[in-house]
């Protein structure tokens, strides 16, 4: 198992190219099972959780591979195992999102109920009951669920929403089974993230028939078949904002490349409050901090709101920060594993609820700290370039996950960072 001794506190400067989404790839590399024949995928980032959902695809029938250039190849031609097995699932939550194109490709799919994780009970109530009214039969069985078109799917009004809001893979899900259903889906209360709305502009490639897309309102006109496609993923703006946050939390500055500033007006207008530079330049943005960071209130939503996947590194970022802050976390209450590990490095930070409270400390210090999830773990790696002394992060699977080497992106910036096998 691979740890990371981070020595600290470091100074970055240089700039920086971003990867391309991880949350947009994944249910666009399941969209593939839609349109028999290969498609390929640009900017795909070879992380382990693409290879998990490639292994998966692999195990339906289909053949993933890397073409020359990097891009991710799919072909579904063949597609005669519709099983999402619980050994896959249970390594990567997110392979559900190939449950509404198997079954709008195959009429039945079985695939395994995804458990709980390090951020808690994760239910998929709102993918079922969008697929059920669109004529799907569901039930578990022996842990899986099994669903079933007898009738094929037909288009209808979902209402989406759920006590959290929007649902993102929910709406990817119902999304791409109503591509192929008979007649018009209108998808009210869908997740408005920049990835949906990628994938919705990679369908209608496809050839779907997809308006209101970036809204909360979506209508799909079904057709009966849809092609493969060439498609470039956006970059990834949780990525982008780590190493804003990395910026702002070492008092340096960085040029990120390949970022779209569009997609992340909260996190920028966040950075600002809290006495960060954001400038747009060509390619991206230029992020500094040279003052003290100013204590922040932060409340976590879905998109367009400040992003649940953030919200543990601006707790890393405000925890040096002259003052009080309070960080409410309304998409995901539990997601707060990382705090205990913080105080170890000295944060101040008291959990109440679903909120955290952030006293600000004048400064962090080396620990040895356990990574529990993969954005938990950036905050880890954040804290440790910052904190007086050798950091050492335990389990970095879960930031391999979903950053593309991260040590290997921040060293040339004068992160001091190096990967041990132990
Ligand atoms: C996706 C992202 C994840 C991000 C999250 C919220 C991917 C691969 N993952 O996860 O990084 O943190 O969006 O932006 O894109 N809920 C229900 N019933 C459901 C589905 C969800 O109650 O059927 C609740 C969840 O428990 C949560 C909230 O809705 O409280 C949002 O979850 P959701 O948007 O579905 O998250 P994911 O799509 O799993």
């Amino acid at each position: 198992m691979d740890v990371f001794r981070i020595e600290g506190p470091v100074q970055l400067s240089g700039s920086v190219a971003l990867s391309g989404s991880k949350n947009a790839s994944l249910p666009m590399m399941a969209a593939m099972i839609l349109a028999p024949g290969e498609s390929s995928l640009a900017g795909v980032p070879r992380l382990s959780d693409i290879a998990v959902l490639s292994e998966l695809l692999e195990q339906l029938g289909c053949r993933v591979d890397r073409s020359a250039n990097g891009d991710l190849r799919v072909d579904s031609t063949t597609v005669d195992n519709p099983v999402g097995d619980y050994e896959i699932v249970r390594k990567m939550r997110a392979s559900i999102c190939i449950l509404g194109p198997l079954l709008a490709r195959c009429g039945r799919v079985e695939v395994s109920m995804p458990g709980g994780c390090a951020i808690g009970d994760r239910p998929i109530n709102l993918h079922l009951r969008g697929l059920q009214a669109l004529g799907a039969r569901i039930r578990v069985e022996n842990g899986y669920i099994v669903a079933e078109t007898p009738k094929g799917l037909t288009g209808k009004e979902i209402f989406l929403g759920g006590s959290f809001g929007s649902t993102v893979l929910g709406t990817a899900n119902v999304l791409m089974a109503a591509t192929l259903a008979k007649g018009r889906t209108v998808i009210e209360s869908a997740a408005c993230e920049p990835e949906i709305a990628d994938l919705a502009n990679c369908l209608n490639k496809m050839g779907a028939k997809i308006s209101g897309i970036g809204s909360p309102r979506l209508i799909i006109e079904g057709v009966k078949v849809l092609r493969p496609a060439q498609y470039r993923v956006i970059p990834d703006r949780i990525e982008a904002g780590t190493f804003m946050a990395a910026a702002a939390i070492t008092k340096s500055e960085l040029k990120l490349r390949n970022c779209r500033l569009d997609d992340m007006m909260a996190v920028v207008d966040k950075l600002r409050s809290i006495g960060a530079t954001v400038e747009r330049d060509a390619d991206g943005c230029v992020v500094a901090r040279s003052g003290a960071i100013k204590p922040a209130d932060i409340t976590t939503q879905p998109y367009p709101g400040f992003p649940t996947d953030l919200q543990a590194q601006f707790i890393a970022l405000l925890s040096l920060a002259d003052g009080n802050s309070v960080v409410i976390e309304k998409v995901f209450p539990d997601r707060f594993m990382h705090v205990a590990e913080l105080n170890r490095m000295a944060a101040n930070l008291l959990k109440e609820g679903p909120a955290v409270i952030v006293a600000g400390v004048k400064k962090l210090m080396a620990a040895p700290v356990m990574a529990s999830d993969l954005r938990a773990s950036a905050a880890l790696v954040l804290a440790g370039l910052a904190a007086e002394g050798t950091t050492t992060v335990n389990r970095v699977y879960h930031i391999d996950r979903g950053y593309e080497r991260i040590e290997e992106k921040l060293n040339p910036l004068g992160a001091k960072i190096t990967r041990e096998s132990v």
